[in-house]
């Protein structure tokens, strides 16, 4: 049962907090948790980045050509073509599995690699992916930027790709962080790096402590005000659209390790009790939504196979889903707004619908049980209000 009081007065939190336990005043022993073993792992300031520079140890050329998904974020996209490389769309399937078939169909001349995803911890089948570019003689770009750590068989979700990319600033309470894993060492290939700033590392301290003082900053407001609290800054987009290539790259962070803050705050943090409170989450979503037809039953079983970032449920036939949740403080998003410019979406009727009625929830490791039922209640009222209740197929 859900406090009443809850309702339309507060915020889901959209990001797990940094908390002052978590301040790396003291370096820890402990190093940085590697997401595979046995291979170079580059740690730069986000994921866009480290797939920058895999693609160009790997050596592709400019005038070769990248397999990429018809449904993405548009920085994956410019930052392949930053590379100088051609890119061709590939659809994925509503049930966020790629379309191998409509893959191996656009495999030309001048292919040389492809990039899959694990989109919102959908585990993509790998052996079969190996199985086509060893085919045809391509590279395997496996982007892990929605798990945390995962495996398909027996083998670690990153390990399947002769490169393989993570992006830990969307698990954890940090600003900025991803990392480049080789499994297959590239002889005498290293990326160019330059570290990262002294200026910027003051910048992370300051965040650090606002954060700590947010929770408190939060209580005052609210005291103060009601209005505030509810003032929901995030952004209300309707529709879909494109996004903006110079704010998906910027070729001066480009270079730049990830900070010794974040690095350490990586030292630092409780991984298993993070990767279990996800899980958990994940659980009690598909558990809540059980009786309602909000996503393929696989889906459910994520969490057997992954850590993942956020919670996708499909609702085709309603528009701006996303926007209702957000007007009760729940801080639920869609692609949407991050759509590639150079993407035809007409020729992509799968990668529209995943955009137009994909919507994505937290389940980082801070949300409460109670915020958990407040997301679900807030979904059902939503549903029941416009008259349906789907049953399960
Ligand atoms: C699939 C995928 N790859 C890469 C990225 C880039 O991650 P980052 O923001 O760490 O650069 C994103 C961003 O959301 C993404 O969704």
């Amino acid at each position: 049962v859900v406090d009443q009081s809850l309702k339309f007065s507060r915020r889901v939190p959209k990001e797990p907090l940094f908390r002052w336990d978590d301040f790396p005043l003291v370096c820890p022993a402990q190093s940085v948790p590697r997401p595979l073993k046995d291979c170079n792992i580059y740690y730069f300031q986000q994921a866009r980045y480290a797939l920058f520079h895999g693609l160009r140890l790997l050596g592709i050329r400019p005038g070769e050509e990248v397999l990429v998904p018809a449904f993405h974020c548009s920085t994956l996209i410019e930052s392949v073509l930053r590379t100088g490389v051609e890119i061709k769309f590939y659809n994925v399937k509503p049930t966020l599995l790629i379309d191998l078939e409509d893959l191996r169909q656009r495999v030309g001349g001048r292919t040389t690699a492809v990039v899959i995803v694990h989109f919102f911890g959908v585990v993509q089948p790998m052996e079969r992916i190996r199985g086509l570019c060893a085919e045809y003689g391509l590279y395997l770009v496996e982007d892990c930027a929605h798990v945390l750590r995962g495996h398909c068989g027996t083998q670690e979700l990153g390990s399947y790709g002769d490169i393989s990319v993570f992006s830990w600033r969307k698990f954890f309470p940090i600003t900025n962080g991803g990392a480049l894993a080789m499994p297959r060492n590239l002889p005498g290939k290293t990326p160019e790096q330059n570290k990262c700033s002294l200026f910027q590392e003051f910048h992370e301290f300051i965040w650090g402590v606002r954060q700590c003082l947010h929770p408190w900053a939060s209580w005052m407001r609210g005291r103060m005000s009601e209005k505030v609290q509810t003032d929901i800054q995030w952004e209300f987009i309707e529709g879909l659209r494109r996004s903006n290539p110079d704010e998906d790259f910027c070729p001066k962070i480009a270079l730049m390790k990830e900070s010794r803050f974040s690095l350490n705050y990586l030292r630092k943090c409780q991984l298993e009790q993070i990767c279990h409170l996800r899980n958990r989450n994940w659980q009690f979503l598909t558990a809540a939504f059980a009786e309602v037809d909000l996503f393929p039953t696989s889906w459910g079983e994520v969490w057997r196979q992954a850590v993942a970032w956020a919670f996708p449920i499909l609702i085709p036939g309603y528009d701006n889903f996303h926007i209702e949740l957000r007007k009760r403080g729940i801080p639920a998003f869609t692609w949407g707004g991050v759509i590639h410019h150079t993407l035809d979406l007409r020729a992509f009727p799968d990668a529209e619908l995943l955009y137009s009625h994909l919507v994505m929830l937290p389940i980082h490791q801070d949300l409460t049980l109670e915020e958990l039922h407040y997301m679900v209640e807030s979904i059902y009222s939503i549903l029941d209000r416009r008259g349906v209740r789907k049953g399960r197929r």
